[in-house]
């Protein structure tokens, strides 16, 4: 996996301690809320997504704030337009590009600027990067936010 990865997206892993093989993604996605998440922090999350991301935050017992990706922001999030109130309690964010339902891509500098972000309010970062190659042949492939 390491090996594919960096041939891949270019970017090195450490195969004993960044790689971790599950039965599915959703397992990923499950799991590491139930880990991560204190009930007294919220949950940061796109709207439309994929359910099973919220799913793990109900049996967590982690408020929820929703993000709505808006046409007239190509349906990228932006976390800007989140209440500092709510940035300064949240633990974690799941993006999700190329994006399902709404199929939109993120490029390498719009997660460049979450990184900051995520950096600057000590989020964790999530990235369902289960489209990462499924995509239409005249359309770059999709950046890896690692
Ligand atoms: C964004 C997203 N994440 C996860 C999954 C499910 O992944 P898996 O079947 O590997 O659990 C899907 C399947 O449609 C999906 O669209």
């Amino acid at each position: 996996m390491a090996k594919w990865y960096t041939y891949r997206f270019d970017v090195e892993t450490v195969p004993q301690t960044e790689v971790l093989p599950l039965i599915s993604s959703q397992e990923g996605t499950v799991y590491l809320p139930l880990t991560i998440l204190d009930p007294r922090k919220i949950a940061l999350l796109l709207d439309p997504r994929y359910p099973s991301s919220a799913e793990s935050i109900h049996l967590a017992g982690g408020p929820i704030h929703t993000m709505p990706l808006l046409a007239e922001n190509q349906l990228l999030q932006i976390l800007a337009d989140s209440p500092t109130s709510v940035l300064a309690k949240a633990r974690f964010m799941v993006l999700n590009y190329p994006h399902n339902p709404a199929t939109d891509m993120a490029s390498l500098s719009f997660f460049e600027e979450k990184v900051k972000f995520y950096q600057q309010y000590n989020l964790v970062l999530i990235h369902d990067f289960f489209y990462a190659d499924i995509v239409f042949n005249e359309i770059k492939l999709p950046p890896s936010i690692l």
